[in-house]
């Protein structure tokens, strides 16, 4: 196995070295996900008590929510070592073999898109998750045998932003599913106030509220844009970050009052000004505004949905009244997709 392909702590840039920083490492210090954790905190402490691995949990929903520090959290809680890759660096069955052989009793394995793995790897995690066995085929043709080695009682964590793409078999091998969702103002309110502690910064509450409202419901996205208005503020020389500090900082990054982007402002543009407000499909979307596919369906999309400024019809994505309102553009007739009832008096 390439060792590259295996992400580590050792194989990572300084800027994640300060974002690994930030993250929590216990499950009492993780803000937000409340509902992730309960589940997490009791089937944690059954496994504890029994002296038992934790089975095995599927963690899906956008990317930036903190799958891999509910991974690293885990692997703490239960004493075991973490070891992270994903479905697209496992390229050879072989990679998985060795990736199983080389792990201990409770150790947690992250793999991360799992649903990018290839189905005939794939297939190797079966008896791996269910018995604990790794099945090796040795020779070829009628003279093949298959044998069966036993594998440490490892934890497998899943991670994927698109858990409708996952194989029936493998998502049924998954013990616990949790499904992460956008944290919301007031936890990332909170996540920044300890973020700006652990870096030294100081920042008053309504700027790490404003912060917080512009940072797509994502801590990624929130530790970022926290880092970038700490520079600001140094550098125009003041001592404490308030709000207005803070504003003029997200305004000089392109982030405006809803926390969208360029991008999600010109995927809101498209559909209202080429495509009418819609319906349009995400790959011609895609297509017309030069932006990858996947990351306007795992990133973009989503946040907008959410935001209720598209909404998803089986014919596309349509633009609603908010997006109108956001980008200043009027409602023709000839836009409305809407089935509203007018009153003969309107
Ligand atoms: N940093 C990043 N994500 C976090 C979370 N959910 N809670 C606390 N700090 C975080």
């Amino acid at each position: 196995m390439d060792e590259e392909r295996i992400v580590t702590a050792s194989s990572i840039d300084e800027d994640e070295v300060v974002e690994y920083s930030l993250r929590p490492n216990k499950l009492k210090e993780y803000i937000g996900q409340d509902k992730v954790k309960e589940k997490l905190d009791i089937f944690i402490k059954a496994a504890q008590n029994r002296k038992e691995p934790l089975d095995h949990v599927l963690l899906y929903g956008p990317p930036g929510l903190g799958k891999t520090t509910l991974a690293n959290i885990i692997s703490r809680e239960m004493r075991g070592n973490l070891k992270i890759t994903s479905g697209p660096a496992i390229e050879r069955a072989g990679d998985l073999a060795a990736i199983l052989t080389s792990l201990s009793d409770f150790d947690v394995l992250f793999i991360d898109e799992i649903h990018r793995l290839n189905r005939n790897i794939e297939e190797i995690l079966y008896p791996a998750m269910e018995d604990y066995a790794l099945d090796i085929v040795i020779g070829k043709g009628a003279a093949a045998k298959s044998i069966r080695l036993d594998l440490p009682k490892f934890t497998l964590i899943g991670a994927t932003t698109r858990v409708g793409l996952l194989t029936s078999p493998l998502r049924d091998r998954f013990g616990v599913l949790c499904s992460m969702e956008f944290y919301n103002d007031n936890e990332l309110k909170e996540i920044i106030i300890r973020s700006a502690k652990i870096l030294g910064a100081e920042i008053d509450t309504d700027a790490a509220l404003e912060i917080g409202r512009r940072s797509r419901g994502t801590p990624r996205v929130a530790n970022r844009l926290l880092k970038r208005v700490r520079d600001y503020s140094e550098v125009k020389g003041f001592k404490v970050i308030n709000s207005e500090t803070a504003k003029a900082a997200l305004e000089l990054l392109d982030v405006d009052k809803e926390g969208f982007d360029r991008i999600d402002n010109k995927i809101l543009a498209a559909i209202i000004d080429n495509f009418k407000g819609g319906p349009v499909g995400l790959e011609t979307l895609s297509y017309f505004i030069g932006e990858e596919l996947d990351t306007i369906q795992d990133v973009y999309e989503p946040y907008l949905l959410q935001k209720g400024f598209i909404i998803r019809t089986s014919r596309g994505r349509i633009a609603t009244d908010k997006a109108y309102l956001h980008l200043k553009r009027n409602k023709t007739n000839a836009d409305s997709h809407q089935c509203t009832v007018f009153d003969e008096d309107n």
